[in-house]
């Protein structure tokens, strides 16, 4: 159909590596326009079906906002009430609701089922965090770092310091494609997946970003630019809550890790934030604090990730360079 976009979907930062730049200046556009109180209505008449299995105060937030913002409508599932609670398969949900939804976004403890849901669903499939990554994150984050280095991201280094998860999973895929230098600490038990950090080694070759790894969140610090940490136990995790509190002792962003840093150093963390573990109160509130600014980014990210997946895209002027943005993946039958 003419003027219909080709179903794209979101579950990977990786999936827009190439674009990213593009995205971040969508996104900072629609931050500066809702700043002016400019009414945009891009989304007018447009649906937004939001699959929560696990807790969200900004994800959720930010979707629904985002979506009544730009003129369309969000409707928010919690999984346990769906019949997916109660064993309607991934395959059928993502059949029925592509009968009324324009986009899904889906929270989800397990990557696969993200996965299964854009095989089967029509329309495109955002990851809203799953146990492998948190893509639209990293798009507020990477908007968060751009907005204090109006140089870019070339030459500057971001530390993360605590565990090798989702958030340092899409971090690591980002900051490859953005050519944003990272240095990992994580305790040797939770480093980062083999997988992820092989793919993101292959997006860091191209971009010519370094990518780095310890266990001293004293050697991560040194210098770095902006300090980034999360919680020690993410969700679908505390079960192993007294082994990983004891792991993560000493990956704390305090004064003293602080102190180490940049001189112009801030902090980054994606929040809920477990004040007093992987951070102190005198950091989180104190003057080099980004969270707050890249919590608001959550939305104006948001905004540009579902524009770009639900608004037609512009025409490639020769034949060739966007083939590599089509999905590959085999299409099953509906
Ligand atoms: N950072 C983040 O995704 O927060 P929520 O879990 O509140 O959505
Ligand atoms: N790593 C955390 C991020 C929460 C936004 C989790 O998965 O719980």
């Amino acid at each position: 159909m003419a003027g219909v976009p080709p179903k794209r979907d979101f579950l990977s930062i990786a999936d827009a590596a190439a674009e990213l730049p593009s995205w971040l200046e969508r996104a900072a556009r629609l931050k500066a326009e809702r700043a002016r109180r400019e009414v945009r209505a891009s989304l007018a008449g447009r649906n937004l079906a939001m699959i929560f299995e696990k807790s969200s105060t900004r994800t959720r937030t930010s979707f629904e906002v985002a979506m009544q913002d730009l003129g369309g409508h969000a409707v928010f599932l919690s999984a346990a009430e769906l019949q997916l609670g109660r064993g309607e398969t991934v395959a059928d949900t993502a059949r029925v609701l592509s009968r009324y939804v324009d986009a899904i976004c889906y929270r989800a403890y397990r990557h696969e089922n993200v996965v299964e849901l854009a095989r089967w669903a029509s329309v495109p499939v955002i990851n809203a965090l799953d146990d492998v990554e948190h893509p639209c994150q990293v798009v507020a984050d990477l908007l968060t770092m751009r907005e204090r280095w109006p140089d870019g991201f070339r030459h500057r280094r971001l530390a993360w310091i605590g565990d090798g998860n989702n958030v340092l999973h899409s971090l690591l895929l980002g900051a490859a494609a953005v050519g944003l230098d990272l240095v990992a600490a994580t305790p040797d038990a939770y480093r980062p997946k083999p997988a992820v950090v092989q793919a993101a080694r292959e997006l860091a070759a191209r971009s010519g970003a370094s990518l780095a790894f310890t266990a001293s969140p004293e050697q991560a610090a040194r210098g770095a630019d902006a300090l980034y940490t999360d919680v020690w136990v993410s969700m679908g995790d505390e079960g192993e809550r007294e082994a990983r509190e004891r792991a993560f002792h000493g990956y704390q962003v305090n004064g003293r890790l602080l102190g180490l840093a940049a001189r112009e150093a801030f902090v980054l963390h994606d929040l809920p934030a477990h004040r007093g573990q992987e951070i102190t109160d005198e950091v989180l509130d104190g003057p080099r604090s980004a969270a707050w600014d890249q919590a608001e980014n959550r939305l104006h990210a948001q905004k540009a990730i579902l524009e770009l997946l639900l608004l037609p895209r512009p025409r490639p002027a020769a034949a060739g360079p966007t083939r590599r943005h089509r999905r590959t993946r085999a299409r099953p039958r509906k």
